[in-house]
Parts: structure tokens; sequence; C-alpha cells
């Protein structure tokens, strides 16, 4: 296994639209144990492929205070969602620090395939709910910062742009020395 590294936003890469998954191989099964292991370190409830350069559309997730609950979505649909509604403080390991509340359907139904293609059917609510729409709005381009407003957005977007310019410059410095 290994870690992969995060994509920051804003790389344009997030915008990328993911693939289905056509075989469930050891490829597949190789991507998916390097993505929950990049998720656990760190740490995150949720990773999806987009996030790691990986276009296509494969999801992990754990949102058990254990931390042994992992669920692999491949080629996940969402085929029912609840008219009523929930706001969440939203973070995602590819906008750090950044908190902010987000509305989206407080329940819905989801369909997908494990990494062996495994069919598999789940009702959600609460934050799983929450954490399996954010990350399928990453495989579809879109990152949870898009909900917000252009102000918001564009002081995200500035902050982390300077901060990946920092990080640059001590890359830099710690490779002169
Ligand atoms: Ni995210």
């Amino acid at each position: 296994m290994a870690l992969l590294p995060i994509l920051r936003y804003p790389d344009p890469r997030l915008h990328k639209i993911a693939k289905p998954v056509t075989s469930f191989d050891d490829r597949l099964r190789k991507l998916v144990a390097d993505m929950a292991e990049t998720m656990y370190e760190a740490p995150g409830v949720g990773l999806a492929a987009t996030q790691v350069d990986a276009h296509e559309r494969v999801i992990v997730i754990d949102v058990s205070d254990t931390r042994d609950q992992l669920r692999v979505l491949v080629n996940p649909e969402i085929v029912w969602a609840s008219e009523d509604r929930q706001v969440y403080d939203e973070g995602c390991l590819s906008v750090p620090g950044i908190y902010d509340g987000v509305e989206r359907p407080a329940r819905v139904r989801v369909k997908a395939f494990d990494a062996d293609g495994k069919p598999q059917e789940f009702d959600a609510d609460g934050l799983l709910a929450v954490c399996v729409q954010h990350e399928m709005d990453h495989l579809m381009g879109k990152v949870f910062v898009e909900y917000l407003s252009p102000l918001k957005r564009n002081r995200i977007k500035t902050k982390l742009v300077k901060e990946e310019r920092e990080l640059k410059k001590d890359r830099v410095a710690v490779a002169a020395r």
C-alpha cells in the first residue's frame, strides 16, 4: 500500500469528471487500498479518487468513531433523496483548514459496487449522507466551496494559493540546505 498525494483546491484537476470503472481487477483493488490508507492517515472521513488525481468513479468512506467501518463505493449512484434538507459544516482534505455550512438532502439511498464488483444498496442519513454526497460531487469535478458565495470562495482560493506558495518556498529552502 502507498500514501497518495492529495490535490489541493484550486488545482484544476479537481474539476475533471471521473469515468465509470469497467473492470474490477487488481489495479482497482490497489487504488482502493491506497485511497483507504491515504484517508486514514490524513485523517479524513472520506476520499474520492478525483482527489488523488485518479479520474474514476471510486470513493472510500469511514464515518465511524472506531475507524474500522470502511465503505468502498465504486460507480455510486443516488437513487433517492429526501425532500427534507440539512445544513452541515463540511470540510475537505483538498481544502485544508476550511469548514463551512452546505445544505443537502438529509437522507439518500445509494447504489454502488464494492471493490470486487459486488452490488450494494443502503440508506444513509446524518454524516454518512453528507459524506456520500460530498464525495460524489468530487467525481463530478465539484468541490464543496462551490456551494458558497463567490466572495467566500475567492477568499478561500486566495488563502490556499498563498499557503501553497509558502509551502513551496519552505520545500526549496530545505532542499538548498
Ligand atoms: Ni472533499
